[in-house]
């Protein structure tokens, strides 16, 4: 048997709340089926964010209430305070028994800049905000992912030292959270700075503890994940098409391509579940939705079979 990974996608979340394109909560519901009929085990599939910071997912609500039930496939939606997760759990009472599993993820930044940019706050303040959001979330019985983003650079204070993130992963296990995805929200990392990083993170974390959520912005993503791999890692964040970015990070450009990774992890001999021809199928999907071709690599050579 070979080896496993799991591919954590992010696209209807991390890859619509960046698009210009206004797409309709059923047409998001049809690429979430799409992509678990494809065999992505963990979807996230919105966020309950502030509305007016990210009008694209506005229609979370609707989109958790919709979400598919397929065996085996589980679901993630990001909350950034009190009232996201408020939000979260009123969604989940409506939806009522028989709702597919929804997890919870929370995030923050290594660097104090983007942590004002993108949450209004220090990144002090949102860790002391998390000591009471995660504990409550997990006491609902919600799983609770972490993010920490500008682990490996930041666009307003470029160089972060990795002990920053070490100690907001430590904090962020020691609160509840079962792993934690460490962004390269800008994609400026590379394969030896990667092996750095993890080697510091590993001294405060398990591997099956972390994630690399890797963007593509300088094509460096897949070989910072070949260096994850080398360290034991065996989840990686990717988003269809290689749809998305951060609206608060800019140069932000689409997160590493779900079917990039797919394709060198499948030739690799690891196994994701995951079902090429269906996967393709969801990218041409995404495009159609958001009417431009999207940067994945590996979605643009099958399609131009
Ligand atoms: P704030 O303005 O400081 O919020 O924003 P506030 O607490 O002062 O409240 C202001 C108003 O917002 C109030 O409404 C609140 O009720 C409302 P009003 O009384 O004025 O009518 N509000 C909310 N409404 C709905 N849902 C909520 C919520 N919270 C407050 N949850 C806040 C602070 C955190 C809300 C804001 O900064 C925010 O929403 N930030 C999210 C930005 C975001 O979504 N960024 C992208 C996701 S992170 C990412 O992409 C990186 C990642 O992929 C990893 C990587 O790549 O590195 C994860
Ligand atoms: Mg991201």
């Amino acid at each position: 048997m070979g080896r496993r990974v799991t591919v954590y996608e992010v696209g209807p979340r991390d890859g619509l709340q960046n698009e210009a394109a206004a797409v309709a909560t059923g047409d998001k519901l049809a690429l979430v089926a799409a992509l678990a009929g494809a065999g992505l085990s963990r979807i996230e599939a919105t966020s309950f964010v502030s509305p007016r910071w990210i009008p694209q997912l506005a229609d979370g609500a609707d989109v958790v209430a919709g979400l598919p039930s397929v065996p085996g496939v589980s679901y993630v939606v990001l909350v950034p305070n009190a009232k996201g997760l408020d939000r979260l759990v009123e969604a989940l009472g409506r939806a009522g028994a028989g709702h597919p599993p929804v997890a919870a993820a929370v995030f923050l930044s290594a660097s104090e800049t983007h942590n004002r940019k993108n949450l209004n706050r220090t990144p002090d303040e949102t860790l002391r905000d998390l000591e009471s959001l995660v504990p409550a979330a997990r006491g609902m019985g919600l799983d609770v992912r972490g993010y920490v983003s500008t682990v490996w650079g930041c666009p307003y204070e470029g160089a972060v030292d990795p002990a920053r993130a070490a100690s907001i992963v430590e904090r962020l296990l020691a609160l509840g959270c079962h792993q934690v995805s460490l962004g390269d929200t800008i994609g400026v990392g590379n394969p030896e700075q990667t092996r750095r990083i993890l080697e510091r993170l590993l001294r405060v974390a398990r591997p099956d503890q972390l994630a690399l959520h890797m963007h593509d912005t300088r094509g460096t993503a897949l070989a910072n994940v070949l260096a994850g791999l080398d360290a034991g890692i065996t989840t990686f964040d990717a988003s269809i098409g290689g749809l998305g970015g951060c609206p608060y990070a800019p140069g932000a450009s689409g997160n590493l391509a779900t079917e990039d990774l797919v394709y060198m992890l499948h030739g690799m001999g690891y196994e994701t579940g995951i079902d090429w021809t269906k996967l393709i199928a969801a990218g041409a999907l995404a495009e159609r939705l958001v009417g431009r071709r999207l940067p994945g690599k590996a979605l643009q050579a099958e399609l131009a079979r």
